[in-house]
């Protein structure tokens, strides 16, 4: 007997309410536009302000799932969200989200944090406490929220942005299963990207953090294929799914499968590599970095944006059929699992589109997104703070201020 299937039965993403276009940005810094729009291939990307923090936009992607779905907040069994721009060095952001979002008393609710591999940690532990009969019927809400930001001038700075997704994890799911049978893991000790508890700021050894990526890829594919590799043959993926920090990084993670499964290109004839590559990006990667090109890097969601653009077109001939996800967090931690698009997914396209959340950000100038970099300095500690001041007026969740050590939160 087949086992009941597991996996993302609703998404849901949430974002701030402005951009800033990369051609401004290398306009200001004096760079070749074609460096960020083609060589990191972003086009824009979302800037929170000082009243957008982790916890609005993972409560407002949270609230945006169970609606569009039609789920009841007292169906949550489980609530995780992985992070790696948290609010608190102790408080959980899921356990604001808990209460922001009604859930139930008897809700296990915590935070994961393993740069942007938390939300990938939450999904396949939801999915593991679904299978070991833990939930009692119930679902488990995986909310991947961050704010990407590497600071003015610095090598990161084309590859920030804010973001969260959130999906609900059932058995019987309506968008996606997961292959628990093909989840392969790898972990290793590295420093390629760190944020010491002193600091605002990440740290990243941005070249390094790249080959430490493209090693835990083959590190967790070789774990997930346990010695069978067709079974997981790109050739007959629907998808391959990334980790995307900037939208180049995806196409040198498929170089980096092709070459696994084919060989290293300096070994094998190079035009019909060449070739092999482009097909296969063409086809079952590059249709669905659009969102990530336009909200940028959002850290633990940024794989999962890419699901949402793949659903999000929907493709009926999709379902059934099978994809690879890959999920990175520096430090390092990954994982490769496949999963298969459930019968019925495409109905649901219009429900998790994000389309026309974005359709209305408002554009930021230079001046404007640099002075909202330096207020995000002190933000945490700011008594009062006023979201119409930001242009914050849409009734949305924002981040108030912090009085007497606590965070306070209210509608606008
Ligand atoms: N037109 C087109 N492409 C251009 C160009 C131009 N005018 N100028 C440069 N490029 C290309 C480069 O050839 C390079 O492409 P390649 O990687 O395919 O060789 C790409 O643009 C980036 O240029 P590079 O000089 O490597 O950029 P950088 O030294 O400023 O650093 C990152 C890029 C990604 C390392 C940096 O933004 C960073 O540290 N980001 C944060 C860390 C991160 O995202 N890590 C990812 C793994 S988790």
């Amino acid at each position: 007997m087949q086992p009941t299937p597991i996996g993302i039965d609703a998404l849901a993403f949430a974002g701030p309410a402005h951009f800033l276009e990369m051609t401004d940005l290398a306009a200001a810094r004096g760079v070749d536009p074609g460096k960020y729009l083609h060589g990191l291939g972003q086009k824009q990307m979302a800037i929170a302000t000082p009243c957008e923090d982790t916890v609005t936009m993972a409560a407002e992607a949270g609230r945006r799932a169970l609606e569009a779905f039609d789920i009841d907040p007292a169906q949550i069994g489980t609530l995780i969200v992985g992070t790696e721009t948290g609010v608190d060095h102790s408080k959980p952001v899921a356990v604001y989200v808990h209460e922001l979002l009604g859930l139930a008393r008897n809700c296990r609710t915590f935070e994961t944090k393993h740069a942007c591999y938390g939300a990938m940690a939450g999904l396949t532990s939801s999915a593991d406490w679904i299978a070991a009969g833990r939930a009692r019927g119930r679902k488990a809400l995986v909310i991947a929220s961050d704010i990407a930001r590497y600071g003015l001038n610095t090598p990161g700075e084309p590859t920030q942005g804010a973001g969260a997704v959130a999906m609900v994890v059932a058995d019987r799911p309506r968008l996606l299963e997961i292959d628990r049978a093909r989840c392969g893991d790898y972990t290793r000790q590295v420093m390629d990207f760190w944020r010491p508890l002193y600091s605002k700021y990440a740290f990243a050894d941005g070249h390094y953090s790249i080959q430490c990526y493209l090693d835990a890829l083959e590190g967790a594919w070789h774990d997930a294929a346990d010695g069978d590799p067709e079974a997981l043959a790109s050739d007959r993926l629907a998808a391959c799914l990334y980790h995307v920090p900037f939208v180049k990084m995806a196409r040198k993670a498929h170089q980096k499968l092709l070459e696994i499964e084919h060989g290293d290109a300096a070994a094998t004839d190079q035009t019909e590599a060449r070739a092999r590559l482009d097909a296969s990006f063409a086809g079952k990667v590059a249709p669905w970095l659009e969102l990530n090109a336009t909200v940028g890097n959002i850290y633990t969601g940024s794989l999962f944006l890419a699901l949402i653009d793949l659903l999000r077109h929907g493709r009926a001939d999709l379902e059934g059929r099978e994809l690879s996800l890959f999920s990175y967090g520096s430090g390092c931690g990954a994982t490769f699992c496949l999963g298969r698009v459930a019968e019925g997914a495409s109905r649901h396209a219009a429900a998790l589109d994000p389309q026309p959340q974005l359709d209305v950000r408002r554009r930021l100038d230079i001046a404007a997104y640099e002075r909202i970099m330096d207020l995000s300095e002190d933000v945490d500690t700011v008594p009062e703070l006023d979201p119409a001041s930001y242009g914050l007026d849409g009734g949305g969740l924002y981040y108030v201020g912090t009085r007497e050590h606590v965070r306070r939160y209210a509608r606008a």
